[in-house]
């Protein structure tokens, strides 16, 4: 099952009184070769970001500023995990249903992908996931 292989990454953290500081290396920190960072910003206190799944995109998702939650599903079993920290990362696996929500005021999602932006890989709708899913969609 997909949920068994969403982990957290934690990034190296440079402590210092004059404000941390952490990065993001590739290939060191990141289970895939990157190609492609986008972020979410300007969301309204406490609004939501629809849902969807990729059949081949893995995503590491980063709250670089204030506090959100992930809800992944595989189908079958649901988590909820808080981030609210830019010094780790959720990696999210293809195939997980995921949508955002509980966003801070002025929070700021960071997503880094492994793939192009190609809507034919995003299954837009719940039931059709559940249905490719149960087929044994990888
Ligand atoms: P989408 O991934 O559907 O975000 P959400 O599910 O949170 O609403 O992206 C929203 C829109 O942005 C969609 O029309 C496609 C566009 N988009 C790009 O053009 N390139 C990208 O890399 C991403 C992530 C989205």
């Amino acid at each position: 099952m997909a949920l068994s292989k969403v982990h957290t990454i934690d990034f190296p953290k440079i402590e210092d009184p004059r404000g941390n500081l952490s990065f993001i290396q590739a290939p060191e920190q990141l289970p895939f070769k990157l190609c492609r960072a986008y972020w979410i910003y300007d969301v309204p206190g406490g609004k939501k970001r629809w849902g969807h799944a990729f059949h081949a995109q893995e995503e590491v998702i980063v709250a670089l500023s204030g506090s959100f939650d992930v809800v992944l599903s595989d189908g079958n079993d649901e988590r909820r995990y808080h981030l609210s920290r830019s010094y780790y990362g959720l990696y999210v696996p293809p195939m997980t249903w995921r949508y955002i929500d509980n966003f801070s005021t002025n929070s700021l999602a960071y997503v880094l992908s492994s793939t192009l932006y190609d809507e034919a890989d995003y299954i837009r709708d719940y039931d059709e996931f559940c249905r490719l899913v149960a087929q044994g969609d990888k």
